[in-house]
């Protein structure tokens, strides 16, 4: 095998703690700094849950999606939590994940990348370091990495300790995911495995049924034509993702791998840098330019086309294919005002990135009862102008990105399944951000797969 030589010359004065000489927004106050220097070395010792092989074909996979070869679908919970580390939770999100992925395949007539919020979105950035409740003020929950969502003292004293323990679940989530896959679950002969109980009382279920029964049906004759069954059907790569906040946790894993030129997050497949910690002088920046896996940075409208075109040179200074997901997230009220002018000047630049749209960052509102929620027909909406506003500005939506749950919160209105506002308080379990509830997330792909269907377009 012969080594992987890339140009790393605009790397020389980088290295995986090089973002500790930066401004790091949105970082825990530790009250032992040796205790967390010790959880440091200590995960840079365990073993890996992806190696560089893996993070170099997904980077591949995403730079066939910029040319418009490619679907990117990434989902899951804003924010994972310890307690929801256990096999029924994570199979329930594999397989809307892998439900919603064969809606799209079968409209878009495009192959899928399927990548999960999962195994590491275990921090969250907070608009106010600390909370009060009722004349007590104690540091902000940031996430089961961090610290524990119950208010007490000790509860919200970040401990690094909760490091490795992230890491230990990422571990256990990802071998489950893994063993799934590999055991068959997303064997495309049986979609029945991901069937998943309530959707049967839903309008949709006709749809997805008659969905599926095609696909069986093309399968079945394809095999017929090669005499042989389809082998490379039964498995489909999955890929994981996460916010890459907390940077003591991402440098713990920050690898040079044997036989490669650079360096390598090897937590994760698929990093991002969220709408807060992308200060072009900051932390996470200097952090991010110098890992060598595909990544994102969340864009929201109060970024300037030159802080944009910045941001792209930084990370991406070879203009590379696959390199760089702007994943842009402005509202469905905000889109059309403040989408066009960046991708006009990003397309002027002739920066070579990939659009996948988050539609629900910026669509986020509390109701009068005090629950955060988010609205179907939002969400929907700022997927139909993203389509509607990349092609009519030269390009192409070439992705999507959900916090979704398998399982039947009502955290999200709207839908064919109705939640309403007044429903909300029924099943609302998210730590931080509403999530879309499994028939929701369904029926948002199925929409979404008729907006890229070649004929629906026709
Ligand atoms: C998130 O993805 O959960 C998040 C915090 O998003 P953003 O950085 O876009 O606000
Ligand atoms: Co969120």
């Amino acid at each position: 095998m012969e080594p992987i030589v890339v140009n790393v010359d605009h790397l020389k004065d980088w290295s995986p703690d090089s973002w500790r000489r930066k401004p790091a927004a949105q970082q825990p106050t530790y009250p032992d700094q040796a205790a967390v220097e010790r959880v440091r070395r200590e995960l840079g010792h365990l073993p890996p849950l992806v190696t560089s092989w893996e993070i170099e074909t997904l980077r591949s996979q995403l730079a066939d999606a910029t040319r418009g070869e490619r679907f990117l679908l990434q989902g899951g919970d804003c924010s994972e939590s310890f307690a929801d580390c256990e096999s029924g939770v994570i199979a329930a999100k594999l397989k809307i994940l892998l439900q919603m992925s064969l809606a799209l395949v079968h409209a878009g007539k495009k192959r899928v990348i399927r990548v999960g919020r999962l195994a590491g979105q275990y921090a969250k950035p907070r608009s106010s370091d600390v909370e009060t409740k009722e004349g007590v003020t104690l540091p902000a929950y940031r996430g089961d990495m961090v610290n524990r969502l119950n208010f007490t003292p000790e509860d919200r004293v970040p401990n690094p300790e909760l490091l490795l323990r992230a890491y230990e679940r990422s571990g256990l989530t990802i071998n489950f995911v893994r063993s799934l896959i590999d055991g068959g679950f997303a064997d495309l002969h049986h979609p029945e495995y991901w069937e998943l109980g309530f959707v049967e009382k839903s309008p949709l279920a006709i749809e997805y049924t008659r969905m599926v029964k095609s696909i069986g049906d093309a399968i079945r004759f394809m095999e017929v034509l090669a005499g042989t069954s389809l082998g490379q059907i039964n498995r489909v790569d999955f890929f994981t993702s996460h916010e890459g906040l907390i940077l003591d946790y991402e440098e713990g894993q920050t690898r040079h791998p044997p036989r490669r030129s650079g360096w390598y997050n090897l937590a994760t497949h698929f990093p991002w840098i969220g709408n807060r910690t992308r200060a072009l002088d900051g932390a996470h920046i200097e952090y991010f330019r110098g890992i060598h896996n595909p990544i994102a940075v969340k864009v929201g409208g109060a970024i300037s086309s030159d802080e944009l075109l910045a941001l792209c040179d930084v990370l991406n200074p070879e203009n590379e294919a696959g390199r760089l997901t702007l994943i842009h997230r402005f509202g469905a009220d905000k889109i059309q005002q403040q989408f066009p002018p960046l991708l006009d000047a990003v397309r002027k630049a002739g920066k070579v990135v990939l659009w996948c749209c988050d539609p629900m960052h910026g669509n986020t509102e509390t109701t009068n009862n005090g629950f955060k929620t988010r609205r179907f027909e939002k969400i929907l909406s700022e997927l139909e102008q993203s389509f509607r506003i990349l092609s009519e500005g030269g390009s192409h939506l070439g992705g999507v990105h959900f916090e979704l749950t398998g399982d039947n919160v009502t955290e999200c209105i709207g839908g064919a399944c109705g939640v309403r506002e007044a429903d909300l308080s029924q099943a609302y379990r998210t730590q931080v951000d509403p999530r879309l509830n499994y028939e929701q997330a369904l029926e948002m792909a199925l929409l979404l797969a008729r907006l890229m269907d070649p004929q629906t377009k026709a």
